[in-house]
């Protein structure tokens, strides 16, 4: 029997991403850089993190994202165990909803601006860009109706690319309207495309009927020819919801972030209303979007609420922003490596060198020694592959002297330091 290999469309984040197999290979210190900078940014803009479970009710997220929805209909992990039926959640904004309902997070007063890093789930087909297990980061400002709200919005998710240093995006914004807008929209665009009915895809086809929404992403060059005539969304929408995107759109250009209007962005989540917007990147190929989301003032009631909470917030693909930052040749760091390798010769001094281990780490040291007992020869050739820049020899010699050489590994220069003094040789050293 063959061994065991990661399902389709999930990967292992390694330690070392050279030695991964998978498609998407990004090393464990990468990504903790990534989710350090995305913390720095977030905390700048006063979010704070929530950390909601991986298994969610099934309910919560079809009545939130809409039982049309790709997502609902056909991508989600789902399963039922005695009389519950559980979910891995496809996103994360449903279930930071329900965490501000169940937990009367309203209470604490004010606006809540939570964020979250974590791990989805979709059952699509994997390709580049796309996976079965993959990670969002995002927000959800929850209690204000405030364009500015929507504003900031984009401006924190525009500022974390920023930090990344990708500037080479686009931000295309629309509106949804009120929850009247769209189904008049709905009745707009199933009136248009019904004549052209035997030219569409059977996809759309099954969409015209169920969700014409869903037509105005098609792919399908002859499907987008048909768009330039389309009805637009904006024409639908009530006046209150367009001064509304007016105001974002004038926020926007106050901290002078570039945006394109799109008429036919509408988001593939039913929860939407107002302000939605994605980011795309030209370097992702297929799998263009970068992030996206937008205003959620309905979502409350339909997962229970009495009265509704209005809401927006964002999420992004980490996969995604990791194609992109590779795309644009921003290094990330890579495997990491101790500051000091202790090389032993004989037992005794594989005891002595297993304590001073333990002192330099006590110290603060990154410390890392041979568990194998193995050849000098091998030992310095481990730590020359962990690239420790110092190792310290020690055999009977160094024991009876109580002091050893520390070689600088870039250099070959040994130095003899008595093994009192050796924390304070590895602090002046030691970058
Ligand atoms: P979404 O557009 O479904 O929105 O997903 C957000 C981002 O997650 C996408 O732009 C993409 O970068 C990433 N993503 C989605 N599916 C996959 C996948 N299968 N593989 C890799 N990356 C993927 C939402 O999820 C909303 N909850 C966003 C939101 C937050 N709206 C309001 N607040």
């Amino acid at each position: 029997m063959s061994t065991f290999q990661t399902i389709k469309g999930t990967f292992d984040i390694l330690p070392d991403p050279a030695m991964s197999s998978s498609a998407f290979a990004y090393g464990t210190a990468a990504w903790q850089h990534v989710e350090a900078t995305l913390r720095d940014v977030l905390a700048r803009f006063n979010f704070s993190e929530v950390r909601t479970p991986i298994l969610e009710p099934t309910e919560l997220i079809a009545r939130g994202i809409g039982q049309l929805t790709d997502i609902v209909s056909k991508e989600m992990f789902a399963f039922t165990r005695g009389d519950t039926n559980y979910v891995m959640r496809p996103e994360i904004t449903a279930p930071v909803m329900r965490a501000y309902l169940q937990h009367h997070l309203d209470q604490r007063g004010g606006v809540q601006k939570l964020y979250y890093i974590g791990p989805c789930f979709r059952a699509e087909e994997p390709q580049k860009g796309r996976y079965r297990q993959f990670h969002q980061f995002g927000v959800e400002v929850i209690g204000s109706d405030d364009a500015r709200a929507d504003a900031e919005t984009i401006a924190v998710m525009m500022a974390v690319y920023k930090a990344f240093g990708l500037t080479n995006t686009t931000l295309r914004l629309n509106t949804l309207g009120d929850a009247e807008s769209r189904p008049r929209y709905k009745a707009a665009l199933q009136a248009y495309f019904e004549p052209y009915r035997q030219d569409l895809s059977e996809t759309s086809r099954t969409r015209l009927d169920t969700n014409p929404l869903r037509i105005l992403d098609t792919k399908d060059e002859r499907e987008r020819t048909l768009l330039a005539d389309a009805p637009h969304l904006i024409d639908f929408v009530d006046a209150e919801s367009r001064a509304h995107y007016e105001e974002v759109k004038q926020l926007l250009n106050d901290l002078g972030l570039v945006f394109v209007e799109d008429p036919f962005l509408v988001r593939g989540l039913d929860y939407y209303s107002r302000t939605a917007f994605e980011l795309e990147s030209p370097d992702l190929g297929a799998q263009s979007a970068l992030g996206g989301g937008g205003r959620y003032d309905l979502l409350s009631v339909e997962v229970g609420s009495k009265k509704p909470v209005p809401a927006v917030g964002f999420a992004s693909g980490m996969e995604r922003l990791f194609l992109a930052l590779e795309a644009n040749e921003v290094t990330l760091p890579g495997t990491p490596s101790p500051d000091v390798f202790l090389v032993a010769l004989g037992d005794r001094a594989r005891r002595r060198v297993f304590r001073m281990a333990q002192e330099l780490r006590d110290a603060g040291f990154k410390v890392a020694l041979d568990l194998r007992g193995r050849s000098m020869k091998a030992q310095m050739r481990e730590a020359n592959r962990q690239n420790a820049p110092f190792t310290i020899i020690v055999g009977d010699n160094e024991l009876e002297q109580a002091q050893a050489p520390v070689k600088n590994m870039e250099t070959g220069e040994q130095t003899e330091v008595a093994f009192a003094d050796l924390r304070n040789y590895l602090r002046d050293h030691v970058t």
